[in-house]
């Protein structure tokens, strides 16, 4: 099986409004996919039918080989969930509610204990394990779901913002979880607004935006597809650069000195400082573009800049521009002086169709 899941024209309705509007998305099998998108965007509407606990209002789609549609018990055997909000009893301890799971599976019972144990070690919430769940915190009862969701050794795992509320090394312990499950040959699906959990973990990755997939690749490839998309708007000659070129132009060796010239071009000493900045305007570009220690101007749209500096002024220079764009009224929302992030894609494909949208004479 080349995929762990498949969907055709998968589609929700609640009643008028479209929450999934026709998704057409496969997602390799034993891979760790990444779900992202804005809140509202159809992330759980669209876990919640591939888990058989909403029905499509049109479309279909397979798990683990099987239709959710025809086939919706098979599917369930197959598939383990840690859903947004904890779904567990309250009032039952924790290893209850663990032991539940697992005969609703049909472990037997000397089987459950030894799996619930080491499931409970692996976590690190053995400690709690006969603790009412209405008396856990946030982090323990999210702990709780997760040994419960792996009861059964489930093909595909979905996991809808299984790190939310958690302290930094749980974090990290469920994220080797995840890891180590993926090694085991598990597919994951793991839903987050966490951009450095998602590029840390998954191999590809699916931006959803009002119910449609408006990107799906690798995290890698999506940054670079920002990158291309960049648009120069302005770029200085490099006044030092020129003259060696000009000097270089005296050797008599013509091919030496084309292959040195090239050399050149591609080596001049900038630092590239990148910035997400809310009202960007023609002003704070114009007055980016005068300083004398800055060599090009880049905007990839209406929110992302980046400006190269010359890499010996840099520490005066980044504070220049900082400045620039606050006395202008700019605000700064991310500052880095390498590639664009995944946080920056992510803005780029979801936040750009809002804020074009606006309708200024309505908001008056
Ligand atoms: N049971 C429901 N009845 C009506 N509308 C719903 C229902 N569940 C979700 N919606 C709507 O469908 C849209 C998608 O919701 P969904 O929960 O799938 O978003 P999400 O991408 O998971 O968002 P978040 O990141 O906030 O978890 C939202 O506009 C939501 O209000
Ligand atoms: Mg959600």
């Amino acid at each position: 099986m080349k995929y762990a899941i498949e969907t055709e024209s998968l589609t929700k309705k609640y009643d008028d409004f479209l929450a999934v509007d026709a998704l057409d998305m496969k997602v390799k099998n034993k891979s760790i996919f990444g779900f992202l998108g804005p809140n509202g965007a159809g992330k759980t509407t669209t876990i919640k039918m591939l888990t058989c606990l909403i029905q499509p209002t049109h479309g279909t789609a397979s798990v683990s080989g099987y239709d959710i549609t025809k086939k919706p018990d098979e599917v369930r055997k197959k598939i383990g969930m840690v859903p947004q909000l904890v779904s567990l009893y309250g009032d039952l301890t924790a290893r209850e509610n663990v032991s539940l799971c697992a005969d609703y599976y049909g472990i037997p019972k000397d089987k459950q204990e030894e799996r619930i144990a080491d499931l409970m070690e692996l976590v690190d919430i053995k400690y709690a394990e006969n603790k009412l769940v209405k008396q856990m915190s946030g982090g323990q009862k999210q702990k709780v779901s997760v040994v419960a969701s792996l009861i059964h050794k489930p093909d595909v795992l979905f996991l809808d913002e299984p790190t939310i509320g958690l302290d930094p090394t749980t974090k990290l312990v469920l994220w080797e979880l995840i890891q180590e499950l993926n090694d085991n040959g598990h597919t994951i699906i793991l839903c987050s607004h966490d951009m450095y959990e998602v590029e840390k973990l998954c191999e590809n990755i699916g931006i959803m935006n009002n119910g449609k997939l408006v990107a799906f690749d690798t995290p890698q490839k999506l940054k670079d597809n920002l990158m291309a998309k960049q648009e120069e708007i302005f770029v200085k000659d490099y006044p030092l650069m020129n003259e060696m070129k000009n000097n270089i132009s005296d050797i008599t060796d013509h091919q030496a000195s084309e292959v040195t010239k090239n050399k050149l071009d591609t080596h001049i000493p900038t630092t590239e400082l990148s910035m997400m900045v809310d009202n960007l305007s023609d002003t704070i570009i114009e007055k980016i573009k005068d300083l004398n220690f800055v060599y090009g101007v880049k905007q990839s749209h209406n929110k992302r800049i980046s400006v190269d500096i010359d890499q010996f002024s840099k520490d005066d220079g980044i504070n220049e521009v900082i400045e620039i764009i606050m006395k202008n009224n700019g605000n700064i929302t991310s500052i880095t002086t390498n590639d664009p992030s995944l946080e920056d894609v992510f803005v780029d494909l979801t936040a750009k169709k809002k804020f074009e949208s606006i309708d200024i004479e309505a908001v008056k």
